[in-house]
Parts: structure tokens; sequence; C-alpha cells
């Protein structure tokens, strides 16, 4: 199956009602026109994803996530908080979950009044899109509750018999899902979602205070799922020596910030204690070590704050699957 850099061939695939893998600074996508139900159902059926769980829909231009949000029916103070964050922010890691516009289909939403956007900071993939003349939805282009793909060989690895072309961007920058923040009506407040690319440090300092959402039974955001982004070998997080005492005997492969732990099988995902490049190397060192002769992952537990937050939210959820 084919992957390259040639935006015409992607995008008349799209133009066809087909879907494409694409490049984008946080993970690779799994895209299709978002205002074409039969494009959109493609994605579902490649990644074997829940229809309750809705997509992003991915913009390359402040006027066209317009077209997608019904901002005009929001309060005032939202508009403009919303419009400050696409101006602050976009091309980049932040999703905002709006009020829909009728005109997206329910299936991009599954049904939900609202609607996920971002402005992908991609170079090819914002040149796709200005050559198209609908939006893409794309979640991550991995199978449902896997690990997200960081490169297009990873999509390559698991889709490719699925997807009929992969846009090829180069490895991902930032290397973790877009932070998702959605503005909850009744309590006149910006609530995150997803803890991710975009420190919600950095949100809080254009909107003020961002509220944490609670983990419910029925999550407003899947995203909020535990045993989301997990690899198949059991994952354990803590203190990594006592943790390699207590499985003792078994082959064990190890994510680490900065020290080698001198396992099995070792990730140090930053020797100079850089986060935003931990966050870059988390997804293929769990790859690797899914794909290493070892019977269990131990991790450290990562700072928490600034894109620490994001990468103890996806090394949290790849423990939950098995725990
Ligand atoms: O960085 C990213 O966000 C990547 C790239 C490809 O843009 N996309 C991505 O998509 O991570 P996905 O589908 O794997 O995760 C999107 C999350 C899902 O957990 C979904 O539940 C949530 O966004 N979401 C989408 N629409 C929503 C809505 N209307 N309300 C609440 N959550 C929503
Ligand atoms: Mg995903």
């Amino acid at each position: 199956m084919p992957i390259g850099t040639d935006i015409s061939q992607a995008a008349a695939l799209l133009r066809n009602g087909r879907i494409v893998g694409i490049p984008t600074e946080t993970v690779y996508g799994l895209a299709a026109n978002a205002y074409d139900p039969g494009a959109v159902l493609q994605i579902f059926q490649a990644k074997q994803r829940p229809a309750f769980d809705p997509l992003i829909v991915h913009v390359h231009a402040i006027a066209q996530a317009e077209e997608v949000a019904s901002l005009e029916t929001a309060e005032a103070a939202m508009r403009e908080q919303a419009h400050a964050l696409m101006r602050n922010f976009w091309p980049g890691p932040l999703t905002l979950v709006l009020p829909k516009a009728a005109q997206v289909p329910d299936l991009v939403t599954s049904g939900l009044g609202t609607v996920a956007v971002r402005m992908p900071a991609h170079p090819l993939t914002l040149r796709l899109l200005r050559s198209l003349p609908f939006p893409l939805a794309a979640p991550s282009a991995n199978p449902f509750g896997y690990v997200s793909p960081t490169t297009a060989q990873h999509v390559a690895d698991q889709l490719g018999g699925k997807v009929p072309y992969i846009l090829d961007g180069g490895p991902c920058t930032v290397g973790l899902e877009s932070t998702i923040i959605g503005w909850e009506q009744q309590a006149g407040a910006w609530v995150l979602y997803r803890p991710g690319g975009l420190p919600v440090e950095a949100v809080e300092t254009v909107i003020g205070s961002v509220g944490r959402a609670q983990k419910a039974v029925v999550p407003a955001s899947p995203g909020m799922l535990e045993s989301h982004y997990a690899p198949l070998r059991p994952v354990f997080i803590g203190n990594v020596p006592l943790l390699m005492e207590a499985h003792s005997g078994k082959r064990i492969g190890v994510i680490s910030f900065r020290e080698n732990h001198h396992a099995q099988a070792n990730e140090v995902l930053s020797r100079q204690g850089d986060l935003a490049e931990a966050a870059r190397n988390l997804f293929a060192a769990l790859r690797r070590l899914d794909a290493a002769p070892v019977d269990l992952i131990l991790a450290e537990q990562f700072p928490g704050e600034g894109l620490g937050l994001a990468i103890n939210d996806r090394l949290r959820r790849a423990a939950a699957k098995r725990e």
C-alpha cells in the first residue's frame, strides 16, 4: 500500500469519498470528507471504532471552523474566548468542542450537539486542506484502543491493507494527541476533556482557569475512557527499581524520563530531561517495547506539569488496560 508525499493523489482520493492517512504535528490521522457520511463510515470500519466515539474535524482557517461550529448561537463571552484560543494556538495541538453546525453529519459527532474542531500545524496537511472544498474528519490512525501512530510507517503497519494512501509528513513533532477543551453550558465554563500536546497552563494564560473533567460512567468525551491508548503488554507505573524487584524473573521493558534502569529493554525518553522531547518519543517507545521480547512494561511517573500531565495520562491509560 502506497506511502508518499503526493498531495494531489491524497486530495483525489478524498474527493472520491475514500480515506487517507494524514500527518499532523500531534499524531497521524485517518481522514475523510467530514461532510460525507459514507466516507466517514469507512474511518469507523477501518479502525473498528465504536460509533459512540466522535471524530475531530480538521480545518485550515478560522473561517472554515465557523462553518463547522455554530458559534453565533453561543454566549458572547464564550464566543470571544473561543476566537482568542483559535488566534493564539492555531494551527496547533488544541481541539475545541463547540456547538455543532447543522451540515456536520451526526456520524461525525456521534449524535452529540457539539463538534470537536482543530487546525493542525503540519505544512503538508494544511496544503491538502486548502486544496479541498471540505474539512477533514480524522481520528488518530490506529486500531481503536491502541497507541496512536507518530510515523507513516506506524500507520502502514497497523492499517496498511485498509487505507489506499498514506501521506508521509515525517515523524510527528509533538507526538501526543491534541489537548481537548470544551464549553460546558450548564457550568458556564471551559473544561479539559483530554490533556495533550498543548499544556493546559498555556490555555489558561488566555482564558483563565479551565475545569478538570471528572471521570464519568458515560464519558462526556470518550477520550476520557480508561484503557485507551494501550499497548498489548501489561504496563505498570511507579518506582521503577522497586517494580523491577517485585517482577524479578520476568523479562522487563522500562520507559524512563532521563535515566537508564538497565532492564532487558530500555527506552529513555529524554536524557536532558526535556518533556517536549519525551512526549515526542513516548508512543514510538511504547511500540518498540510492545514488539520487544519482554513480559511487561514498567514506566516512571513523569513530572505532573506542562506536557508531563499528558504523558502521565497516556501511561495511566496504558496501565488501566490490564488492571
Ligand atoms: O491530535 C489529535 O487530536 C489527533 C489528530 C489526528 O488530530 N486526533 C485524535 O483523534 O486524537 P481521536 O479520535 O483519536 O481522539 C479524539 C477525541 C475522542 O476521544 C473523542 O471522544 C473526542 O475527541 N471528541 C470528539 N468529538 C467530541 C465532542 N463533540 N465532545 C467531546 N469529545 C469529543
Ligand atoms: Mg485516538
